[in-house]
């Protein structure tokens, strides 16, 4: 990559500001000051700005569909691997999961390093909805149906924020709810006196998992997929 590049992604600059870094002699790969705009960066070669390292990471928007069995952490445990394991080839860019997956679930596992679309496709304010199928113990009744519509079932007190319930067949349902507290659709079926059996997250915001993408295969989400949803929680107009 030029240099002119790598600065401009790792600091956020115009390439305008960054060659008159580059120009003032600010700028160093290794030990060399290099003043050359267009100078090709070498794979792997630390660039410091001011005597500070600064590393150009490339945004990274991945679906994963998390087969059951991996955690939706980084970290691994001595019983698990993490998905990262499922995609070595971007750990080098420090992914992570935007919104937590249960070691038992499956199903769309939104992977990046954009930290800011990551809080805000979590963070409540924003409600941005994620539809679970969620395959149940016992058949959900018409009672229950309705206290999910009207926001009445209470989780540690709080009401669950449910948008939408499709049920396709009386142990099957289609659940989608605006918030991400933990084991929040598993809580909610609990108080309901039913017991999650399967649970799989088939969309977040208006993008759905491809119903071709087989278990523990991914792909990096479109251009134009990345835009809607930052333009759905306010980072693009
Ligand atoms: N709700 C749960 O109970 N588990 C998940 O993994 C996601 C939502």
């Amino acid at each position: 990559m030029r240099l002119d590049k790598y600065l401009s992604k790792a600091l956020g600059l115009t390439r305008k500001e960054a060659k008159e870094l580059i120009r003032k002699g600010e700028v160093k790969v290794g030990d060399e000051v290099v003043k050359k705009a267009d100078y090709k960066v070498p794979e792997g070669a630390s660039v410091f700005v001011e005597g500070q390292k600064v590393e150009a990471k490339d945004k990274v928007y991945i679906m994963l569909n998390k087969p059951k069995g991996y955690l939706s952490t980084t970290e691994r445990d001595k019983d698990y691997p993490s998905f990262l394991d499922l995609i070595p080839e971007y750990e080098h860019l420090e992914p992570f999961a935007a919104g937590r997956l249960d070691v038992d679930a499956e199903g769309f596992l939104l992977v990046t390093n954009d930290g800011q679309l990551a809080h805000r496709i979590t963070h409540p304010k924003w409600k941005v909805p994620k539809t679970y199928e969620v395959l149940l113990e016992k058949p959900l009744s018409e009672g229950d149906i309705e206290k999910l519509q009207k926001g009445e079932v209470l989780v540690e007190g709080k009401p669950v924020a449910v948008e939408r319930v499709e049920v396709s067949d009386p142990n099957r349902v289609l659940l989608t709810i605006t918030e991400g507290r933990y084991h929040i659709v598993k809580k909610t079926f609990e108080r309901l006196g039913n017991r999650v059996l399967n649970l799989k997250r088939v969309a977040i915001g208006d993008i759905k998992l491809d119903e071709d993408l087989l278990e523990g295969y991914y792909r990096e989400l479109t251009e134009e997929e990345v835009q809607r949803l930052k333009r759905s929680v306010g980072l693009e107009k």
